[in-house]
């Protein structure tokens, strides 16, 4: 980055120079050149429009095109010093391109003002990274649903308030998490789709004086419209809280799913064992393995629900139109997605390689009287009413609690002593395995429930948008 002295272009009224800390602390081309290649699109499509609308000519808008080609090229191979002097991407590339073409190059900011121009950027950007976000959500649901096949008869506690509840499958539980990715990537489609509305030739904040033509350059650059509002289109950063938002839900989504990679990975559950690839080691305690990447994926939830709450408070009380405050919105936006497209990158394989303990999930199924509800159930086929059919499986839990033993290893007596119409079938009825297949309801944990969830799973991943 090289530093202060030239000319500014917008330098016509001033007759100093800009303060020396004054041009660091407003320059944003140290986090905005991550625009260059949606701002030198933008120009591209823009300049061919002046043409088309004969406001340049073709040899011009040519010229600037391939001026600024080549600039997009060596941008790509690290051969340009962006200017602190220049402020931003937007001034950068185009003092590069007037360096490189001349004259010429002053005409590409006819009819356009940076305001529309950052906020066009700014949209191209997000819907590419919503793009790359979905295909990363999207490749985390088919780890899920292998795993959920590759352990498709595995039966583990499921859990109310972390207490033994009902055994669930394994696989339920993990198409648990299928169906939260599957809401992340509906709500992405959607941001995409408010995002995909030009703002360019909103100009300054009013509209322009030439006769442009907006469609063309929205129709160039893949929007699916364009602004109403000149003033909106350039005050408006909806799409970038929008985004983050959705960002912060699929954070809370993994921060969840680490939560219990973290307990499951505990000697207290035993339920899984993660692969040494994607665990750390203690440089004190010879025995640890820790589930670091679990561990940081929740800790960064925190960093992108600070970048939500950062945007909102950055906009709110913004007069109309623009703003110098709204150049913050960057690194917040870039950070989010960073993020998190970072952690489904390390959370995927982690998942994909962890050992899963079928004995230490099965066993844990068969204390904490989780059969329970399932005697009540019993009784209700017998004609009790289900208050008092809840009320005798608890007095025999109550009993089986002092006798330190099992529902099912209760005395066939005892058990009609404490609940009144039991037959000898209801052993059967209290095996855990019996207790899965029998919350037969849609989207229940029974196999045949579960079968239907995976079909539903990989029909959905089959499909061109979610
Ligand atoms: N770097 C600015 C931003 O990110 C670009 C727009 C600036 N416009 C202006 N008139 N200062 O918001």
């Amino acid at each position: 980055m090289t530093g202060q002295g030239r000319m500014k272009l917008w330098g016509g009224r001033f007759t100093k120079g800009t303060d020396a800390a004054v041009e660091h602390f407003h320059a944003s081309i140290g986090f905005d050149w991550r625009l260059y290649e949606q701002d030198i699109r933008a120009s591209q499509a823009h300049a061919r429009m002046l043409a088309k609308c004969g406001i340049i000519t073709p040899g011009e808008a040519d010229a600037i095109c391939t001026g600024l080609e080549g600039i997009a090229a060596d941008i790509e191979a690290g051969k340009v010093e962006f200017s602190v002097s220049a402020e931003d991407i937007h001034m950068n590339i185009e003092q590069l391109l007037t360096e490189r073409i001349g004259d010429v190059a002053k005409k590409l900011h006819t009819a356009r003002s940076r305001n529309d121009q950052v906020a066009t950027d700014t949209r191209l950007w997000c819907m590419a990274a919503i793009d790359e976000l979905d295909a990363r959500l999207r490749s985390m649901q088919s780890t899920l649903v292998r795993l959920a096949e590759a352990h498709r008869d595995v039966i583990m506690p499921g859990y109310t308030h972390l207490q033994r509840a009902q055994p669930v499958l394994f696989a339920h539980h993990l198409l648990a998490y299928f169906e939260m990715f599957q809401r992340d990537r509906q709500r992405l489609a959607d941001c995409h789709r408010r995002t995909s509305v030009s703002p360019l030739g909103a100009g300054a904040l009013a509209g322009v004086t030439q006769p442009i033509d907006r469609y063309a350059t929205a129709l160039e650059l893949g929007f699916d419209e364009v602004a109403a509002n000149s003033i909106d289109a350039v005050s408006d950063r909806d799409f970038v809280i929008e985004l983050v938002a959705d960002l912060a839900l699929i954070m809370m989504h993994l921060s969840r799913l680490c939560e219990e990679v973290v307990l499951w990975a505990s000697a207290e559950f035993g339920f899984i064992e993660l692969d040494d690839a994607y665990s750390t080691g203690s440089s004190i305690m010879p025995q640890k393995k820790n589930p670091d990447v679990a561990e940081l994926t929740r800790g960064k939830t925190g960093r992108v629900y600070g970048h939500l709450m950062g945007l909102l408070t950055v906009m709110k009380g913004l007069p109309l139109a623009y703003n110098k405050d709204m150049q913050e919105d960057k690194e917040a936006l870039f950070d989010a997605v960073d993020t998190v497209l970072a952690c489904l990158a390390a959370m995927e394989p982690m998942l994909a390689t962890m050992r899963v303990r079928e004995d230490k999930m099965r066993a844990a199924t068969l204390d904490g009287y989780l059969n329970a509800t399932d005697l009540a159930d019993y009784l209700v086929r017998r004609g009790v009413p289900f208050r008092d059919a809840h009320a005798a499986a608890g007095r025999a839990v109550l009993h089986a609690l002092r006798e330190g033993k099992r529902l099912e290893e209760l005395p066939f007596d005892v058990l009609q002593n404490l609940c009144g119409p039991v037959g000898g079938d209801v052993f059967t009825v209290l095996d855990v395995r019996r207790c899965v297949a029998a919350r037969r309801s849609t989207g229940g944990t029974a196999p045949s429930a579960v079968e239907e969830g995976l079909a539903r799973a990989k029909a959905l991943l089959a499909q061109e948008s979610p």
